[in-house]
């Protein structure tokens, strides 16, 4: 069972030529609302990725809770443990540019809210499983999350993003973390070799992933270090492609898929969503994953 404490938003997605620099107004080609938040984004892929789910957070009682939750519920993740709180529900500007590049400015609304009264369920239900968390919830709570699945064994995955003063704290205690290649550099001070990586993964005893695009990903574990190739492809919008990434990654590893068979599919899944646009929309479901990764290795 993947369990997923982490945020839900209501993505505002803006169309644009270029990103807009400091001081610049734009017109946006147009302009497209979605489920988002980087937690409702994992789980889905994890449920795409043909993992049993469970999903922690917390809407508004506002018209874009139901708009916001829309995937969520599509693809049978029971929402029972998403509380309803008195707060509009999470949003994020994102603006795609016509490279498929983008940025993201998130209100957190409820998701400031996820407090320490879900931990103790969401860890329960994880014990034979991977708790899998993000930092778009408070701080305090994913910290006692992550201390709580220590103190009882359960396995733990924290993607460090949105990155901030508070990551190095709690990337020493999960089992796997999941950066990008820039939080990875600010987690590690700048030290970007494979060397640096498997001192950090022999010294914290802990299993250390850093995507880097198109250049693929990096996985060192305190017993292994390799990379693995993504497919050449031309993006379209990378919104979510970590949090598909991330999703399937650990819907694999409880599969019980090796960590280089689980990278595998997940840097798949990730590639592909790359190529359609929205961040739950282009999650793909398993078979096509498959397929997708088998025509790679023809080609
Ligand atoms: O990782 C992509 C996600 O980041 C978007 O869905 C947006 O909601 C932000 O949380």
């Amino acid at each position: 069972m993947i369990v997923v404490l982490g945020s839900v938003n209501i993505d505002i997605c803006l169309e644009v030529e270029s990103l807009p620099r400091a001081g610049e107004t734009i017109h946006a080609r147009d302009r497209g609302y979605s489920g988002g938040g980087k937690g409702a984004n994992q789980v889905l892929a994890a449920k795409r990725g043909g993992a049993e789910v469970a999903f922690f957070g917390a809407v508004g009682s506002d018209r874009h809770a139901e708009e916001a939750l829309c995937d969520i519920v599509e693809a049978g993740i029971p929402i029972s443990d998403i509380a309803v709180v008195q707060e509009e529900t999470g949003s994020a500007n994102i603006y795609v540019d016509r490279h498929g590049e983008n940025c993201i400015v998130v209100v957190a609304g409820a998701n400031g809210l996820v407090g320490a009264d879900a931990v103790a369920a969401a860890v329960k239900r994880a014990s034979d499983g991977f708790l899998v968390l993000q930092q778009e919830i408070p701080f305090a709570t994913t910290h006692h999350a992550l201390k709580r699945a220590r103190a009882s064994g359960t396995r733990t995955i924290l993607n460090v993003s949105p990155f901030d003063k508070t990551s190095a704290e709690l990337s020493r205690l999960a089992d796997i973390v999941i950066a990008n290649q820039h939080e990875w550099s600010q987690l590690s001070g700048g030290a970007e070799t494979c060397a640096a990586m498997q001192e950090w993964s022999r010294r914290h005893r802990q299993t250390i992933v850093v995507t880097k695009g198109a250049g693929g990903v990096a996985v060192a574990s305190p017993s292994e270090y390799f990379e693995v190739a993504a497919p050449t492809i031309q993006p379209i919008d990378t919104v979510g492609a970590v949090d598909t990434f991330c999703g399937y990654l650990a819907a694999e590893l409880d599969r019980g898929g090796s960590l280089r068979e689980a990278t595998e599919i997940a840097v798949t899944a990730a590639s592909i969503a790359c190529l359609k646009a929205g961040a739950q929309a282009s999650i793909s479901v398993k078979h096509e994953v498959l397929n997708a990764r088998e025509q790679h290795h023809a080609s």
